[in-house]
C-alpha cells in the first residue's frame, strides 16, 4: 500500500475530481460486508450510486438488492442460476450476467470505488481485476492478501490503485498511522475479541459444535469468518494481511485480546505514544471510512458511548489454546507459498467443520498437517506469478480434503 502520508498528499487534486455521485461496485453484495456496504450507501444516497453487484448463489437477495438500488449490472457467480436471475430482473434495465468471467467483468466496469467483499480466495481474480483498472479498492477480502500477498501488492503499485483497508483492525491502523509520522512506528497492535471460546479449555473446545463456534460474542459476520474468529486463525490471517498492507515485518506486529471489541487497532510510535482507534463493533464504521475517504461520511451504526463503558481490558493471546496465530506467524516468516497453502487448507477445514465432518480442534491441526505435507512435497517454493498461486492453492485444497477424509 502507498503509505498513508503519500496518499493524503496525493489526494487533494482528486477531491476536486470526485464526481457528484461516486459509482460503487460491490463484489459479494449479498454477504455481511456487502449488505453493510449497501446500508452505508443508502444512508448517503446523494453521494453514491451503484454500478455492479455480485453474489455466488444467493440469487433472490442479489435480485432484490439490484432492484432496490437500481444497479446497472447484477452478476451471479454460479452460472446455472443465470436464467433465474434474468427472470427475477425482467422488466428492469439492469444488465444480467453469470459465471466467474462475469465476476471479473463486473470488477472492471468503470467505477470510482470497488468494495472487494467476496469471501475466500475466490475473491482474488475479481479483486485483482479492479486493482488493474486503477480503481480505488476498499479491501475486505483478507484471503487475497494471505494467498497472494506480495504479487497482489506488486499489482497495486503497478496500477497506482488506492487500496483502502476495510477489515476493522487494518482500517483502525490506517487511521492511526497519522500522516507524515506513519513510518516512525515501532509496533502495530491488532486487537482480537477472543471469539466465543476465549475462556474455554482445550478439552471443552474439542467437542465444540458449529452452532457454538458460530455464536460470536460481539461481531455479526459471515460463517467462514466467524469460525476463523473462534479458532483465532482470523487474527493470524490478519497479521499476514497487516504485513503486506503496511510493509511491516513480523517483529513489529502484535496481537492483544480485547474482549470488549471497542479498540480496533493501535500504533505505537518510537517515542512510546500509542494511537488507538475506537468505535462500536459495527462494520458500517470501517466501511464508511473507506467509502468516504479522504472525507468522513455518516452511517447508521450506533455511536460509542464512552461513559457507558465500565472498562477496557487487554490480555496476551494464549497461543497454546489457540495455536493458529503461531502457525500464521511461521508462514509469514517462510516464503509466500506457505501462506497460500495455509489459506487454502483453512478454507477447506472450515467447510468440513461446518459440514460436521471434523471436530473444532481439527481445523487448525488439518492446516498444520497440510503445511507439513507441502514442505515434504517441495511445494513451498517462492511464487513467481499468479499461476503459481493457483497451483499451490489447489495443492493446499486437495491435501486438506484428503487429510479431512482420513479424519472422518
Ligand atoms: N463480515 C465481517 O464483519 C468482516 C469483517 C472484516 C473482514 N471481512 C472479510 O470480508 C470478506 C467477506 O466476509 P463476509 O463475512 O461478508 O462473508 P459472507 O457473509 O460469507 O459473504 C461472502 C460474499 O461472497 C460471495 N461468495 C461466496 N463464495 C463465492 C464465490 N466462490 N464466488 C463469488 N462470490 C462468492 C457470497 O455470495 P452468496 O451470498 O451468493 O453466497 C457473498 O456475497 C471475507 O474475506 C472476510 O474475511 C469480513
Amino acid at each position: 500500500m502507498v503509505t498513508q502520508s503519500t496518499k493524503l498528499a496525493d489526494c487533494s487534486p482528486c477531491i476536486a475530481s470526485i464526481p457528484a455521485r461516486r459509482r460503487v461496485s460491490i463484489l459479494g453484495s449479498t454477504g455481511s460486508v456487502g449488505c453493510n456496504t449497501l446500508n452505508v450507501i443508502e444512508s448517503n444516497s446523494e453521494r453514491y450510486c451503484v454500478e455492479s453487484l455480485t453474489a455466488y448463489r444467493n440469487v433472490a437477495l442479489l435480485a432484490e438488492q439490484a432492484r432496490h438500488v437500481s444497479a446497472k449490472l447484477a452478476v451471479i457467480g454460479d452460472a446455472s442460476l443465470f436464467d433465474e436471475l434474468k427472470q427475477r430482473l425482467s422488466g428492469t434495465n439492469i444488465e444480467v450476467a453469470a459465471g466467474p468471467g462475469a465476476l471479473v467483468e463486473a470488477a472492471q466496469r468503470p467505477a470510482d470505488i470497488v468494495m472487494a467483499s467476496i469471501v475466500g480466495a475466490a475473491g482474488l481474480a475479481p479483486t485483482l481485476a479492479a486493482v488493474r483498472q486503477g480503481t480505488a479498492v476498499a479491501l475486505a477480502n483478507k484471503e487475497c492478501l494471505v494467498s497472494a500477498g506480495s504479487l497482489f501488492m506488486k499489482e497495486v503499485s503497478a496500477s497506482a490503485c488506492t487500496l483502502l483497508p476495510v477489515d476493522s483492525e487494518h482500517n483502525a491502523i490506517f487511521q492511526a498511522l497519522d500522516g507524515s509520522h506513519g513510518r516512525n512506528f515501532s509496533r502495530i497492535i491488532l486487537t482480537a475479541s477472543g471469539g466465543p471460546f476465549r475462556t474455554w479449555s482445550t478439552k471443552d473446545m474439542e467437542t465444540a459444535s458449529p452452532e457454538q463456534a458460530l455464536n460470536h460474542p460481539n461481531w455479526s459476520m459471515g460463517d467462514k469468518l466467524t469460525i476463523d474468529s473462534a479458532t483465532m486463525m482470523n487474527k493470524g490471517l490478519e497479521l499476514i494481511e497487516a504485513h503486506h498492507l503496511f510493509s511491516t515485518g513480523p517483529d513489529k506486529l502484535d496481537v492483544l485480546v480485547h474482549p470488549q471489541s471497542v479498540v480496533h487497532g493501535m500504533v505505537e510510535y518510537r517515542d512510546g505514544s500509542i494511537l488507538a482507534q475506537l468505535g462500536s463493533p459495527d462494520m458500517r464504521k470501517p466501511i464508511s471510512h473507506a467509502l468516504g475517504w479522504p472525507d468522513r461520511i455518516e452511517n447508521r451504526a450506533p455511536k460509542l458511548r464512552l461513559e457507558q463503558l465500565s472498562s477496557l481490558t487487554f490480555e496476551a493471546v494464549d497461543e497454546e489454546r489457540f495455536p493458529a496465530i503461531g502457525v500464521c506467524r511461521d508462514c509469514m516468516r517462510h516464503n509466500a507459498s506457505a501462506s497460500t497453502v495455509l489459506n487454502a487448507a483453512n478454507e477447506i477445514a472450515v467447510e468440513r467443520f461446518l459440514a460436521g465432518d471434523i471436530g473444532f480442534l481439527e481445523i487448525t491441526s488439518l492446516v498444520m498437517k497440510s503445511l507439513e505435507c507441502a514442505m515434504t512435497d517441495g511445494m513451498l517454493a517462492p511464487l513467481s506469478n499468479l499461476d503459481d498461486v493457483a497451483c499451490v492453492d489447489q495443492y493446499g485444497r486437495n491435501k486438506a480434503r484428503m487429510l479431512a477424509q482420513g479424519l472422518q
